[in-house]
């Protein structure tokens, strides 16, 4: 789903009484200032937010990010780069090439009043970044670049990795039943499986803006994933001097105890995995 929305149709208002402009220049209508304020807080603050509550019970588990620069790669409006800055004693530097999400997750950062966060408008791929990270993370990122570019930045990013630190990447593989990105308005899981001419009626039916400057609504949102596969992203890692040290395939089952360390990765489970993570180290 994309989370923004909450599975709901917005009202529809005339555009140019809700633009609201920026320092930066940037425009974009007050109505969705106001729900990418809501989201990226709603990410932030509660522990439970929808699509959330996994990915930070795993870094909980399997990270301690007290004393360690991260970079929130890819940070959108900036809900988790807060959370992490918040609940470690971390540095935090966010970028993300889209101006409107950087605007609101600046404007968040205001106002709770976080310090050890910076956020900026940046592309990797323009110049090398200005330190060294002992922590990457690019949540729900990987499948919104297009594999050739995403091959490039995984070797900036290693070249941006302090010694001894890792990347960590989570995305919904493409058999999610959520990896659409559309299924809210759609009604349908797994409906990037439906004939492509048909899926796309049916989101142009029910197409809505969202957040951003480089993607502005759901149909763009659609056309803009690289159906991120586990081999893929393994082939995309090729060359760039990274290797996966750790993976787990998040699925309903992990709810359960006794299952937790059970990764549904057979065939026809596949089709249950939700969300993917994967921890990646510098190659010796
Ligand atoms: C689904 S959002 C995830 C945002 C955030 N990581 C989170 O978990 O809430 C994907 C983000 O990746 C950003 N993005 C896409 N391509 C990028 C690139 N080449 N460099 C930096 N950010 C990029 C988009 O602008 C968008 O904000």
């Amino acid at each position: 789903m994309h989370p923004l929305l909450n599975g709901k149709r917005r009202d529809k208002l005339p555009f140019e009484h809700w633009l609201k402009k920026s320092q930066d220049g940037t425009m974009m209508t007050q109505t969705l200032y106001e729900e990418g304020m809501a989201y990226a807080e709603q990410n932030y603050l509660d522990e439970n937010a929808s699509h959330l509550h996994v990915d930070k019970k795993l870094i909980r588990e399997k990270f301690n990010l007290d004393g360690k620069n991260v970079l929130d790669f890819g940070c959108g409006m900036g809900g988790m780069s807060l959370w992490y800055a918040t609940n470690f004693d971390c540095q935090v530097y966010g970028i993300d090439i889209d101006r409107h999400h950087i605007r609101v997750a600046n404007d968040l950062r205001s106002k709770h009043d976080v310090y050890n966060v910076k956020f900026e408008v940046r592309n990797i791929l323009d110049g090398p970044l200005p330190d060294q990270y002992d922590f990457i993370v690019l949540n729900d990122v990987a499948e919104h670049i297009p594999l050739p570019v995403l091959k490039k930045i995984f070797v900036a990013l290693c070249k941006s990795l302090a010694p001894g630190g890792g990347i960590y990447v989570s995305y919904p593989p493409w058999r999610s039943p959520y990896a659409s990105h559309v299924q809210h308005v759609v009604g349908i899981p797994w409906c990037q499986f439906l004939p492509e001419h048909l899926l796309i009626k049916l989101i142009e039916k029910n197409n809505l803006p969202i957040v951003g400057d480089v993607e502005s609504d759901l149909l763009e949102a659609y056309k803009g994933l690289n159906h991120l596969t586990h081999n893929k992203l393994m082939a995309t890692l090729e060359g760039s001097g990274l290797k996966p040290v750790f993976r787990k395939s998040h699925s309903f089952i992990n709810k359960f105890s006794m299952f937790n360390n059970t990764n549904l990765r057979f065939f026809p489970m596949d089709f249950l995995v939700t969300k993917e993570f994967l921890l990646l180290k510098k190659l010796p």
